[in-house]
């Protein structure tokens, strides 16, 4: 249907099927007041909750006297499977709302990582909303809402919106393509298999941090792809690149796109058939640590400063402990990833985000 439930044990937009546009948003705290923060996830989540039924928020939507409680520009659309997802960044627990002592000892800052070309204005953030829609009118009314919300408690940090082809130009529902030509989210885990959900994304009981159990740790990387360098390499060198061929998305010297990966395949020169320094084979880690992507293609138009067009991955994935997943992969990638030569990591963030909630409750109830 065109509704993806909001309240449950899990906030939606982890595990959903991925919907066609993204806004993800970073806000900054302007209070010191948790209870203004309390207040403010109620109200969001109160939000949330309806627009993911498709309703206006809030009842002054028919008074002349009154600004309308819903900007509405999605009134009679559908709702688009939208989900809006609520996290905290590792600077809420400075010492401004007492929390401290609630952080997770596995989510601290970032590592720097090698080669990582950082702008400030797209890093980091007190608090975040991921909105993902099928329609990116449905998903700008839900950020810009929240937005709305926040005023005098929140303020926007950064924000970028994301796209991937829609259902109706892909009716068969395959891999959808990254703007360098290839299937990406084949090697993803099951997110229908509970088990490899509560290994690889959900934060279990024994994990520490009780308020974060059923939740998931999300990491943002706005990586920028070097699409005119890559336009010139030959299909050899971009396939050698990924460990994939770019037309079936197969395992290279394979044919079926969900055929595992053989890390000890070797070709009839002996050589290995996956690059030793290929994104996949990498990013693969031996099988043993997984990590659950949802990312989405961006583009913000022209870089005015070289002519270039400004377009890129807005990388997303969520982990149950970032020690185990996240930056160990990372740091392997950063270092040895051929693909590097094509990207630079110029954005990145951190969030830890809740878990579910029910009927009468918000999001953020187990923390404050
Ligand atoms: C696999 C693209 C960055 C982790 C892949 C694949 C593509 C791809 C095409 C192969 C198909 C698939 O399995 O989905 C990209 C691009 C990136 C990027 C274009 C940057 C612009 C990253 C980063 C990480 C990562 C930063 C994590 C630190 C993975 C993982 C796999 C993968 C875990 C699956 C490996 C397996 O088969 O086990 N990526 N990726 N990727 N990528 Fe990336």
């Amino acid at each position: 249907g065109s509704r993806a439930p909001f309240y449950g044990q899990h906030q939606s937009g982890i595990i959903t099927p991925t919907q066609n546009f993204l806004y993800i948003a970073s806000f900054d705290l302007t209070t010191r007041s948790l209870a203004d923060v309390r207040k403010l996830f109620q109200a969001w989540t109160e939000a949330a909750a309806v627009m993911a039924e498709g309703v206006m928020i809030g009842d002054t939507n028919n008074h002349l006297n009154l600004p309308p409680s819903d900007t509405g520009e999605a009134a009679g659309l559908s709702p688009s499977r939208v989900t809006l997802t609520f996290g905290v960044g590792p600077s809420f627990f400075d010492s401004r709302f007492g929390l401290s002592g609630k952080r997770p000892a596995s989510f601290g800052d970032l590592p720097a990582f090698h080669g990582d070309a950082l702008l400030p204005e797209w890093c980091g953030g007190d608090i975040s909303v991921q909105v993902c829609a099928d329609d990116m009118q449905v998903a700008f009314h839900a950020i810009r809402n929240l937005v709305r919300i926040g005023r005098g408690t929140a303020v926007l940090r950064w924000m970028q919106e994301g796209f991937q082809r829609t259902g109706p130009a892909d009716p068969a529902g395959g891999t959808p393509r990254n703007l360098l030509g290839f299937k990406d989210g084949t090697g993803n885990p099951d997110t229908t298999d509970t088990g490899d959900m509560n290994e690889s994304v959900w934060v279990q009981p024994q994990d520490g941090a009780d308020w974060m159990r059923g939740g998931s740790y999300q990491v943002v990387r706005r990586i920028r792809m070097r699409i005119e360098v890559w336009d010139r390499s030959s299909l050899a060198d971009q396939e050698q690149t990924f460990g994939r061929h770019r037309d079936s998305g197969a395992p290279l010297g394979l044919k079926d796109e969900f055929a595992p990966l053989d890390l000890n395949a070797k070709d009839s020169s002996g050589q290995p058939t996956l690059p030793m320094n290929s994104h996949s084979r990498l990013a693969h880690m031996d099988g043993k640590v997984k990590i659950l992507r949802r990312a989405y293609s961006y583009s913000a138009g022209m870089d005015t400063k070289t002519g270039q067009i400004d377009a890129g991955l807005i990388f997303i994935c969520f982990n149950r402990n970032l020690q185990k997943q996240f930056i160990p992969m990372q740091r392997i990638l950063a270092k040895s990833d051929k693909l590097n030569e094509y990207t630079v990591h110029i954005g990145s963030a951190l969030f830890a985000c809740f878990p579910g909630t029910t009927k009468g409750g918000y999001i953020g109830e187990t923390l404050f």
